[in-house]
């Protein structure tokens, strides 16, 4: 089995068990707020965990694109990726502990054809301080299914991962308990760091052996299964979603949700008993494209060639979810991926047609899943080699600059030198972490090409430069990480009540548009802060001051009338075509979408909603309360966003 059929086979085997299967969300989530990326199966999937039914209803399969940039730096070894594909299944309220692990362990062992002798796995352990109890259900399900292989599979306590460093791992020992800070999984991460309203549980992961590993002692004295150092690969991870954090600790949620998730890459460098996830099916050939392309060999220039294959098929999935190179969030990751691809291909000597040759490859892999590539294959190399070319400019760029910092500098330490009386090792000027640290920064000029240059120019270089700028990269990356972290807290902090409100009011707002100035009024993003709404639609000119001002009005108006806010399901084809249901433009559903009305209770039944749009919430029960306080709808702003698109900000204030 390749990874494709693997991708199949999951979600067969979860549609044979009642599952439904739903589309992949895009990986730049619709309508959320702050969330950069999709980066787990289950984030898309937020407000049904916390109890609201899902239109397909109660078991959900799918394989979720994801995009993690946190692991830019780690790409290169060989497990971490930034794009991956996560599979999920689901039970919203449906099945639990002893259903999720046994299906699990038998997808893996009777359908994939695992090795259940390689297979470990770990439980939670509990934890104190928030009287949450230790996970002995899953500890037991394990056993028995292993002892039914015929495998005498004993329990360990293990604790924190620095313990199992100490304690590594006996003879027969398979089943490991861990505390939260490994087997608790919430998207914000431990029990202490969640805030509050927001689902979380313990989990239990699978592991697999790749026995002919050597444990590498740097990471810690013994191996255990969450040890990093390659010789356990994490292969799927089933989180019990059962709690919401409360302010004074846990309260368990109305229903008991399996939330599971599993790298498909993972799984299939597993099948194939290879620890380098680069050699499956849909990795592989891309590494021999570049292979081809370089004249070179994997083995001898593995890491440029990871990086290249694991960027350039993300920013294609990136360019073919809406986004485009730039300085800002979404397309500030996507020029990273690009220029960190672009810089390994010139260490290969590859400069010329790169981004033309390496799509198509990345295009056919995906083929039959993920057709959207294919179709817009051309769209998409238009965007990268675009970036391309602007990225060679900033190299250039980044040359000038690297003249004025070193080699001025340089030149004045000589003057100076000459001053005092002949060069002294002292006073030569040299080529520092700092220069360094900020030619990358702000000019974004690679640091291989400063040292570069360097030696070219025979500038010293200081013996710390290298240490010094990995220490401001440190430094910049925990800003960054702390940034990256306020950032989800944000995005989930979105269901909270003025989210709501703004989210409420761009309904009301894109219906009124298009009352305003025609149908031909469709959205084309939307995003939602706790200061404002941002709303682009298509519509060719500017927006004269009686039209803003007929908008604003005709939403007040609705917001005065008290509409009740409510939902209700049906089929898509339906919802988009005899009902007229609005939605966003490019947006893929699914068989059965959710439709919100907004509609004045004072009306006859059978009078049209004022607004009826596809949408996944949540939203203000009823429209009033976007008046609380005294508040008014107001656009503050309206202006071109792109070629007949326009862009509104808009507050209640
Ligand atoms: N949501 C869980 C994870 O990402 C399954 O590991």
């Amino acid at each position: 089995m390749n990874a494709q059929e693997i991708r199949q086979a999951y979600l067969d085997f979860f549609e044979q068990r009642q599952h439904a299967v739903i589309p992949r969300a895009l990986l730049v989530p619709y309508n959320e707020s702050t969330v950069l990326f999709t980066g787990s199966g289950m984030q898309p999937l937020i407000p049904y965990l916390l109890g609201e039914p899902h239109p397909k209803g109660t078991r959900l399969v799918d394989s979720q694109t994801c995009l993690r940039a946190q692991d830019i730096e780690e790409v290169g070894d060989n497990r971490h990726t930034t794009f991956f594909e996560m599979l999920g299944n689901w039970s919203l309220g449906d099945y639990f502990k002893e259903e999720q692990l046994p299906w699990f362990f038998e997808f893996l062992v009777d359908v994939v054809g695992l090795d259940p002798s390689k297979l470990y796995v770990t439980a939670f352990s509990g934890d104190q301080d928030f009287d949450l109890p230790k996970d002995e259900v899953s500890a037991q399900l394990w056993q028995k299914m292993f002892a039914d292989k015929g495998i005498d599979a004993e329990i360990a306590e293990i604790g924190s991962e620095e313990a199992g460093y100490e304690r590594g791992m006996k003879d027969g020992e398979r089943i490991f308990y861990y505390d939260a800070s490994k087997n608790w999984w919430a998207p914000e991460g431990k029990p202490s760091e969640m805030s509050v309203g927001q689902p979380g549980g313990p989990d239990s992961e699978v592991f697999y052996l790749f026995d002919d590993v050597e444990h590498d002692t740097s990471w810690g004295e013994h191996c255990h299964p969450n040890c990093d150092c390659g010789r356990f690969m994490e292969i799927g991870n089933s989180v019990f979603m059962e709690y919401i954090r409360t302010e004074s600790g846990f309260d368990k949620l109305p229903k008991q949700n399996v939330d599971f998730g599993g790298g498909l890459e993972r799984i299939a460098a597993a099948k194939i008993d290879s620890p380098d996830v680069f050699k499956i099916s849909i990795l592989w050939p891309i590494i021999e494209k570049l292979q081809e392309l370089s004249g070179k060999k994997y083995d001898e220039h593995t890491e440029s060639m990871r990086v290249i294959a694991d960027h350039l098929r993300g920013a294609m999935f990136l360019a073919v979810d809406g986004v485009k190179p730039s300085n800002k969030q979404q397309g500030y990751v996507m020029r990273r991926l690009m220029r960190r691809a672009i810089l390994k291909a010139f260490d290969l000597g590859i400069e010329q047609n790169f981004v033309q040759e390496i799509a198509p490859v990345i295009a056919e892999l995906y083929r039959n899943d993920f057709p959207e590539l294919l179709e817009n294959e051309q769209e998409v190399i238009d965007i990268l080699v675009k970036e391309e070319k602007a990225f060679k400019q900033t190299l250039r760029k980044g040359l000038k600059e690297f003249e004025r910092n070193v080699s001025v500098s340089f030149g004045e330490a000589q003057a100076g030198e000459a001053q005092l009386g002949g060069p002294t090792r002292k006073n030569v000027e040299e080529l520092t972490g700092d220069i360094i640290f900020r030619l990358y920064d702000t000019f974004g000029f690679p640091v291989e090409l400063t040292y570069e240059e360097a030696v070219k120019r025979k500038i010293p270089i200081a013996g710390s430069a290298q240490k010094k700028f990995e220490r401001l990269m440190q430094e910049q990356r925990e800003r960054s990480q702390t940034a990256a972290k306020g950032t989800f807290k944000g995005g989930l902090a979105g269901q909270d009540l003025i989210h709501k409100k703004y989210h409420t009011a761009t309904h009301l707002m894109y219906q009124a548009l298009r009352d305003v100035l025609g149908d031909h009024v469709i959205q084309h993003g939307s995003n939602i802060t706790e200061e404002r709404l941002r709303f682009d639609f298509s519509h060719p000119d500017k927006m004269t001051p009686e039209q803003i001002k007929q908008v604003e009005d005709i939403v007040n108006e609705q917001i005065d009338k008290d509409l009740q806010v409510s939902y209700a399901e049906y089929p898509t084809e339906e919802a988009t075509g005899p009902l007229g249901a609005l939605g966003q433009f490019g947006d893929r559903y699914g068989d059965v979408v959710k439709v919100y009305s907004m509609k004045d209770p004072n009306e006859p039944e059978d009078k049209r909603p004022f607004s009826f749009e596809i949408c996944g919430g949540p939203h203000v029960d009823h429209t009033g309360q976007l008046a609380e306080d005294g508040k008014r709808f107001k656009i503050t702003k309206e202006q071109s966003s792109s070629a007949g698109i326009r862009r509104i900000k808009a507050v209640l204030a």
